[in-house]
């Protein structure tokens, strides 16, 4: 059967005292919309459409960047969950399959809960996803009468009575979509929030003869993120997941809690972990490799049995070949560590590709940035960089070559040549302790000014 999404995401988001449109606030490194997006397509819709209002040009970039098919739809007052669906008529114009409305603030439904409410359609029109609420608060109660739902109250127009139920609305339905664009064209707003409420489908639903069930699911699942506070506990119900995986996937972390994932992150099997690793988006680590404490990755490739860390730093474009070692103090950006090269302390190496076998010496700097362009380092394979190297570049150094530590290398160095660019050091017999006399008395002549 063919599905269509309807992502819910005009709302304002009034409790995110925040400029941007809530569903644009990052979980993971991507928007929450992005999470919504993707939780959906494991359907592989038809047809996707968002409906969008505050900030809809910048929600409408975000759900591209996802999904370029994403049609986006204006709902310019924001009059109700039905009314907000109501929008995505002309879109879904001439497509025949099941609408599954989802809402942009609620990013964490699981893909066997769609597959459960796709399966509950064979045997019901209309079916609503809820879930058993800790705390219900004022979420719409869900009615039952044995397996059917009789009716969804929205906490504002409930009895005690109904109140006390504590069986939640997430929000979530799946219905046929010319059914469920009938039913929503006879929903009014006579209620307590002079509002379109999508939950008025039901009892609409059931007047006419029709089945309606709920299915439930875990409540970490259906998570709405109205506050800052409730973005933070999104953020960690996402985390608490992903390292899940990891461990189930073999991967080692032995402070998983202290491990922080992006929302694509990639780390393979038998790959080592250690405690305080942060991962911004965009990074891959192989099988075997072992990011040690404290370090932090982004947009970057670390490749088989390499070794990364304790404290270093990982930017966009750092490409680590099999068993390259970056080790304390050191920032990789833009740069490429061929097999079995070696960074080891100190050194920040900004686009730049280091042959094979390669050794940077402590304190070597790629001064890549002349205030206004950038610049590429290149060193070959087996090259030996001494400590405290300054490489301005534009500047290559050769095979077998070597720099002198301390030196600052403005011209290429050829392959199999030693470069010294430092100046050459002078002993002077005696000396020092000429020296030492001379400042203390200087030390003493001042005390005794100052008395
Ligand atoms: C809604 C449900 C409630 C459910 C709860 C779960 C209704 C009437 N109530 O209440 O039963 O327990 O969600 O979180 O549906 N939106 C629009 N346009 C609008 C109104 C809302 O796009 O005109 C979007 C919001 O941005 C949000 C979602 O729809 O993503 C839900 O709207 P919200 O106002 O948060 O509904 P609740 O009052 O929480
Ligand atoms: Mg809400």
């Amino acid at each position: 059967m063919s599905t269509a999404l309807v992502i819910l995401a005009a709302g304002k988001g009034t409790r995110m005292n925040s400029d941007l449109p809530k569903v644009l606030h990052p979980i993971a490194h991507a928007p929450m919309l992005a999470h919504a997006m993707r939780a959906g397509a494991v359907l592989s819709p038809e047809r996707t459409v968002i409906v969008a209002g505050h900030g809809a040009d910048q929600v409408e970039a975000a759900a591209r960047e996802v999904d370029e098919t994403a049609q986006v739809v204006m709902q310019s007052e924001q009059l109700g969950t039905a009314h907000a669906v109501d929008q995505a008529r002309d879109a879904l114009r001439g497509f025949t399959g099941d609408v599954i409305v989802l809402y942009g603030d609620t990013p964490f439904v699981q893909p066997d809960t769609l597959d459960r409410m796709i399966a509950a359609r064979a045997e019901n029109d209309l079916v609503i996803l809820g879930f058993e609420a800790a705390d219900p608060a004022r979420y719409g109660r869900l009615v039952m009468d044995g397996d059917q739902l009789h009716e969804i109250v929205e906490y504002k127009d409930a009895t005690e009575a109904q109140r006390a139920i504590t069986f939640c609305n997430s929000g979530l339905l799946a219905c046929d979509a010319e059914r469920l664009f009938d039913l929503i064209a006879q929903v009014g707003n006579d209620n307590a929030s002079g509002e379109y409420y999508l939950t008025d489908v039901v009892t609409l639903a059931r007047t006419a003869g029709l089945r309606v069930t709920a299915v439930a699911c875990t409540e970490d699942q259906t998570l709405g993120v109205n506050s800052r506070a409730d973005l933070a506990a999104a953020e960690a119900v996402f985390q608490a997941r992903a390292r899940a995986e990891l461990l189930d996937l073999g991967v080692t972390m032995t402070a998983p809690d202290t491990v922080f994932l992006a929302w694509d992150t990639m780390i393979g099997r038998d790959a080592m972990i250690e405690p305080n690793v942060v991962f911004g988006p965009g990074v891959t680590v192989e099988t075997g490799a072992t990011i040690r404490a404290f370090s932090h990755l982004e947009g970057a490739h670390v490749s088989r049995d390499a070794v990364v860390g304790p404290y270093a730093r990982l930017r966009p474009g750092a490409e680590l070949a099999e068993a390259a070692r970056v080790g304390n103090f050191v920032e990789i950006k833009n740069a490429v560590l061929a097999e079995g090269a070696k960074v080891n302390h100190l050194s920040y190496i900004g686009d730049a590709n280091v042959g094979a076998h390669s050794n940077i010496g402590a304190g070597t700097i790629t001064c890549n940035y002349d205030g206004v362009m950038k610049h590429q380092t290149e060193i070959g394979a087996n090259a030996f960089i001494g400590s405290n190297t300054m490489l301005v570049a534009p500047v290559r150094v050769g095979d077998r070559a070597m720099t002198a530590t301390g030196s600052v290398i403005t011209r290429d160095v050829e392959d199999e040549a030693l470069a010294v660019a430092r100046n050459r050091q002078e002993n002077k017999p005696g000396r020092a302790v000429k020296l030492f006399e001379f400042l203390k008395a200087r030390k003493a002549n001042r005390q005794k000014g100052a008395k």
